[in-house]
């Protein structure tokens, strides 16, 4: 097995069992409140998705023909970028934040987002060039 599938796979579990974790931060919350907060709902949502998507990227580093050091790296931009958004969704949370994007000062959710968001993209452009390539 790749470097990268393994990078993807442990990343993958690890962003569900975050996902999970904050399920049940989120189940102890909704006890007493007649919704979740935004920020909790996301920081549930997003690694759920992520780390779905970290294991179905497998499926791209099996078919990719680029070199395996490229895509551990793409693998590794992709977990790392999945875990940065997760954390500052809960962190957004923990600051009582309403919207990252509004709030001024802007909060380090806000550049964590910026930060992340290339990263994730340069990864996965990565795996678009080796799966094209293989085609
Ligand atoms: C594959 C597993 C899971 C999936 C696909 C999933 C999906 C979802 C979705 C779609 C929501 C709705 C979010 C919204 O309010 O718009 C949600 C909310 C929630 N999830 Fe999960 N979840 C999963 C696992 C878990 C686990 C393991 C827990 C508890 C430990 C959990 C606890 C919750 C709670 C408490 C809510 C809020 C429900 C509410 O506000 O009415 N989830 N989940």
């Amino acid at each position: 097995m790749e470097v990268a599938e393994k990078i993807l796979i442990t990343g993958g579990l690890l962003l569900l069992l975050f996902a999970f974790f904050t399920g049940f931060l989120m189940g102890r919350v909704r006890e007493h409140a007649f919704q979740a907060p935004k920020y909790l709902i996301l920081s549930h949502m997003e690694p759920l998705m992520q780390g779905t998507l970290m294991l179905a990227l497998v499926w791209a580093v099996r078919m990719s023909t680029l070199d395996g050091r490229l895509e551990g790296l793409a693998a590794s931009l992709m977990v790392a970028a999945a875990s940065i958004q997760g954390s500052k969704e809960l962190l957004n949370h923990y600051q009582g934040l309403e919207d990252e994007f509004a709030h001024r000062p802007h909060p380090i959710g806000f550049y964590a987002a910026r930060i992340q968001s290339p990263m994730a993209s340069v990864g996965l452009i990565i795996f678009i060039i080796g799966v094209l390539r293989a085609l």
